[in-house]
């Protein structure tokens, strides 16, 4: 007789025979005991996941012999033929050849007839997507009206693409793709039922590729039965399915802990040099990394492992070196490094790009950290940072070069506008400055106003919020700059915004605006308005951008944290 496949050799027979699916089958199991059975049933699922032995499993319970049963016998006319796959009732249609109006009008002209011989005329359409509109639409009219004693059964493994009018005449029963651990164990049932010696490592090496597909796992097996003979072994299965051996995905890692660039970098030379595709390599790290985390997670001995039991160890160990966050933070840089890497043309180079990444990406804090300790930096302003009286003080304000916030009454939040350097041209002298840490002067801290800032500015905004006064505070973020002397405040606008300057001179306003500053500042005021000096005399009046930057609070703890210095500087007021 001639060879027959494993796959198909060990095609399930019985509803309990199909591995991973029970939602599916207890369901068809139950509506065959109650008399329910629909006449159109939609299988969806992956491919090689039990759609066609299940639809088969179902036409034999219900035209056996001794059926309609859950328990078809197996042995009668009816169960053989439908197993060999050639019933004068049952009928397997390939959708994906035969997609056109004149299959489906056949197919509607046989359904009239009543079944030959057995109870049931069973239409199995595999592929069913791949049918044309005109063949949906005749399908439709046969799904609407079925005529007794048919039934159909619509696989594929792309449900979206059916017509919703076809879906809403059919029971959906969607197929999961299978576990590592299913497949590994019908795996070990098989060889041992062909008496085929493997190692637990090549099972799993088979149980992996096979990604969730019974049939890919068993086609996989045949091959490897095919180059290997009767014995398998780890190695040698790798070696055939081009796997990457374990060993070289632990030395990977470990390289990745060592910070050790050059050594993983002679890694991709190697795998290269050996002839493995390297986007393979790139998903079997992914899943290695997968692995990791999970033990890192769940500890070495959960049977969420994807990996045969003398590697759970390793793996454990492995995971203890590094953080949650670290795993975390490879997983995605591998993930997108594998997609790259499908696309281009040079996978080397980006396999190489994307481990280094891994190297480096250990070293970087996280974001959540770091927005944490900027937080608190730019809470905590240096006292050398006040703005001494007499000199401009940039505003946040257009004049910045980060756009300025709504004006904020909570006085901890972190102002990422605020630039407090000092602006004078003889820092020498820096007089002391309302400040969060100086004394205050009395209206600052006084109930008046609840803003209690060390930017009078910001604290006038504050007030101006409150009292809901949008038209001064937009007036107001146009400021460059202000300056608190003799009595008098001085507010600094550029010549683009001459017209908000205007707007603030006018009586009305200006009187507004006195009264908000004389509670602020805690003594009566002025108010002058004036536009920014050209060029050289602003300048002076003002400091340049570069230094307000490097003086910013967070400008700083950035500078700190990773190390570095303000290369260049960009006044965003200029554009
Ligand atoms: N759930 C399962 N339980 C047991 N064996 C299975 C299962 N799924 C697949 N197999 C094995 O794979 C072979 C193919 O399965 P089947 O034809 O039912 O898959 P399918 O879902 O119809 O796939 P396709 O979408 O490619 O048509 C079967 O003969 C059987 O050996
Ligand atoms: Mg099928
Ligand atoms: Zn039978």
């Amino acid at each position: 007789m001639s060879y027959q496949v494993i796959a198909r050799k060990y095609r399930p027979q019985l509803f309990d025979d199909v591995v991973g699916q029970r939602l599916v089958t207890d369901t068809l199991k139950n509506a065959i005991q109650t008399n329910r059975v629909a006449h159109g049933y939609i299988f969806s699922g992956g491919r090689g996941v039990g759609k066609t032995s299940t639809a088969r499993i179902l036409a034999k319970s219900l035209n056996c012999v001794q059926g309609p049963t859950v328990t078809p016998c197996g042995e009668c006319p009816s169960c053989r033929e439908i197993a060999a796959g050639n019933s004068v009732d049952v009928f397997e249609i390939d959708a994906a050849s035969n997609r056109g109006i004149d299959e489906i009008r056949e197919l509607r002209e046989s359904v009239r007839y009543l079944p030959a011989r057995d109870r049931y005329k069973v239409f199995i359409i595999d592929e069913v997507h791949m049918l044309t509109t005109e063949a949906f639409n005749a399908l439709l009219k046969t799904l609407e009206e079925p005529p007794p004693r048919s039934l159909f059964v619509l696989a594929t493994t792309e449900p979206h693409k059916l017509p919703a009018t076809i879906q809403s005449r059919c029971q959906h029963f969607a197929f999961r793709l299978l576990d590592y651990s299913e497949i590994f164990r019908r795996l070990q049932e098989i060889c041992k039922a062909e008496k085929i010696q493997a190692d637990e490592g090549s099972l799993s090496v088979l149980a992996q590729a096979a990604e969730g597909s019974l049939r890919d796992a068993l086609s996989l097996l045949d091959q490897v039965i095919a180059a290997c003979g009767e014995n398998l072994e780890e190695g040698r299965v790798r070696q055939m399915l081009g796997v990457v051996p374990t060993r070289l995905l632990k030395e990977m890692t470990e390289s990745v802990h060592a910070a050790d660039g050059r050594r993983v970098l002679e890694m991709v030379n190697e795998l290269a040099a050996e002839g493995y595709e390297l986007n393979h390599f790139a998903g079997e790290y992914v899943r290695y990394i997968r692995n990791l985390m999970i033990a890192r997670n769940c500890g070495e001995t959960s049977p969420l492992l994807q990996v045969p039991s003398d590697e759970r160890k390793t793996l454990g160990q492995l995971a203890g070196l590094f953080s949650e966050e670290d795993l975390t933070r490879f997983f995605q840089i591998l993930l997108r490094t594998e997609g790259e890497l499908r696309y281009s043309l040079a996978p080397r180079f980006h396999l190489e790009m994307g481990l280094l990444k891994l190297v480096h990406a250990r070293r970087l804090a996280s974001l959540e950290s770091l927005l944490a300790q900027l937080g608190q930096a730019a809470a905590t302003p240096k006292q050398s940072s006040a703005v001494p009286r007499g000199s401009f003080a940039p505003s946040g304000g257009a004049g910045s070069p980060i756009k300025a916030q709504e004006p904020s009454a909570q006085p901890t939040r972190a102002e990422p506008s605020r630039m407090s350097a000092p602006a004078a041209p003889s820092p020498a002298t820096p007089a002391p400055r309302p400040s969060a840490a100086a004394p205050l002067p009395a209206a600052l801290a006084e109930p008046a106003t609840s803003a209690v800032s060390n930017d009078p500015l910001h604290s006038i905004k504050s007030v101006l919020f409150e009292q809901s006064n949008k038209f001064l505070s937009s007036c107001l973020d146009h400021v460059s700059g202000w300056r608190f002397e003799d009595g008098e405040v001085r507010f600094l606008f550029p010549k683009s915004a001459a017209t908000f300057a205007d707007l603030i001179r006018t009586r009305e306003q200006s009187e507004k605006l006195r009264a908000i500053c004389t509670q602020v500042l805690g003594e009566p005021v002025r108010i002058c308005v004036t536009l920014e000096e050209p060029e050289g005399q602003a300048a002076v009046a003002r400091p340049g951008a570069r230094e307000r930057a490097e003086n910013d609070p967070v400008v700083e703890a950035i500078c700190k944290k990773f190390e570095c210095t303000v290369v260049d500087v960009k006044d965003l007021s200029q554009e």
